[in-house]
């Protein structure tokens, strides 16, 4: 890895503690339609925080409103404090990466990342270096007479990323920048942005609608659904205790087996009566799911777990085998089979087994 001087590291003190970025109270309509409702967000100082939702659900526009080029309809946006919400967006010292990375086709690779320090007047010499130090950052250097179509995509992008980071915006935002890049492609310009930002100590948002991306990349993620944020975490946090349904569902697998919760800090199922997680607080009477990964999911021989089921697919995918399974009532469970383990065949009777201390408790 290349250990560059271009970016003097500010992700020491405070990073992680004070605010840099603040919604409050954020809506922007379009006629009758509500695109943020009364949205609230804070972003850490020097955090990098990932919006993800389903598609429609408000990301860009959240977005365009922060970077200032959509005006919102009501509420107030901060920035270290400072109210910008009429502030015009050249003013704001925010870095932009779109999807479609817009890069100038008659401009050569290093007159592209030149070209916001020229519109900021930079001195020749230190042009120069600032260009030459950021080219060098994102492995571009060699190519830098090239032109855009003389590029693949992924040198693109990385020629959007350093003419994002060259002139070292506080904060940047970054709308599903590698979503036309291939899955390889993908991973490594993901670990190149989680590099960048640790480097530069710059503020990060970052939009996808790909939820293993949004693990892989931030310190927290925002979900967002129909023009509000439904849950803000950890990575972990999100995926280990989704507050609702909906978030257990979008972020990767899960199995839910819904009921009501009887005496003894049980929950009947159509599957059976279960034992619920020690650390869930529910009265007898109220209703809710339990929420079960797949791979917490074990599978047993038929007859010894907590539900009966039928092998109904096996899908291979190198790591491990997902296992599709039909129960007794009708209802599809998901459970991981590790590598090494005899291969289950279709159609074989099994049986599903959890420890109630891996399962999580969603009220209704
Ligand atoms: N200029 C506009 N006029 C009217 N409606 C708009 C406008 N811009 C966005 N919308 C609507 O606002 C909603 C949110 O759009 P937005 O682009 O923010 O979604 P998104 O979360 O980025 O989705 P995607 O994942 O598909 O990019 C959508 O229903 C969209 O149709
Ligand atoms: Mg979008």
């Amino acid at each position: 890895m290349r250990d560059s001087q271009a970016f003097p590291s500010r992700a020491t003190g405070d990073a992680g503690q004070s605010s840099k970025l603040r919604a409050e109270r954020l809506s922007k309509r379009y006629g009758d339609f509500t695109a943020l409702d009364e949205l609230d967000l804070e972003v850490r100082n020097g955090e990098l925080l990932t919006l993800l939702g389903a598609s429609g659900s408000g990301k860009t526009t959240l977005l365009q409103v922060i970077s200032g080029l959509v005006a919102p309809s009501t509420g107030r946006l901060l920035i270290d404090g400072t109210d910008i919400t009429h502030t015009p967006p050249h003013r704001r010292d925010i870095g932009v990466v779109f999807q479609n990375y817009a890069l100038f086709p008659h401009l050569s690779v290093a007159e592209n990342v030149a070209f916001p320090l020229q519109m900021r007047k930079l001195p020749a010499a230190q042009l120069q270096k600032r260009m030459r130090d950021a080219l060098e950052m994102v492995g571009l250097d060699a190519l830098e007479k090239r032109f855009p179509h003389e590029l693949s995509g992924g040198q693109q992008q990385r020629v959007a990323l350093a003419r994002c980071f060259v002139y070292r915006p506080s904060l940047i935002l970054m709308d599903e920048p590698l979503s036309a890049l291939d899955r390889k492609l993908r991973e490594s310009m993901q670990i190149e942005i989680k590099r960048l930002h640790r480097e530069s100590g710059a503020t990060i948002v970052f939009v996808t609608h790909d939820q293993e991306e949004a693990l892989a990349l931030s310190d927290r993620i925002a979900l967002m659904s129909e023009a509000r944020i439904v849950q803000i975490g950890t990575p972990q946090a999100i995926y280990e205790t989704p507050s609702c349904s909906r978030v257990a569902e979008f972020i990767g697998l899960s199995n839910l087996l819904k009921g009501e919760i009887v005496e003894g800090h049980r929950l009947r199922t159509s599957e059976g009566t279960f034992t619920m997680p020690a650390q869930a607080s529910a009265r007898a009477g109220s209703t809710g799911a339990l929420m079960i990964r797949p791979e917490h999911m074990q599978l047993l021989p038929h007859g010894q777990g907590l539900a009966q089921a039928q092998v109904v697919e096996t899908v291979y995918t190198g790591a491990d085998t997902r296992v599709l399974l039909k129960t007794t009532s009708g209802m599809t469970l998901t459970a991981r089979q590790a590598a090494g383990n005899r291969p289950l065949r279709v159609g074989e009777p099994a049986s599903l087994a959890w420890r109630p201390d891996d399962s999580h408790f969603l009220a209704d």
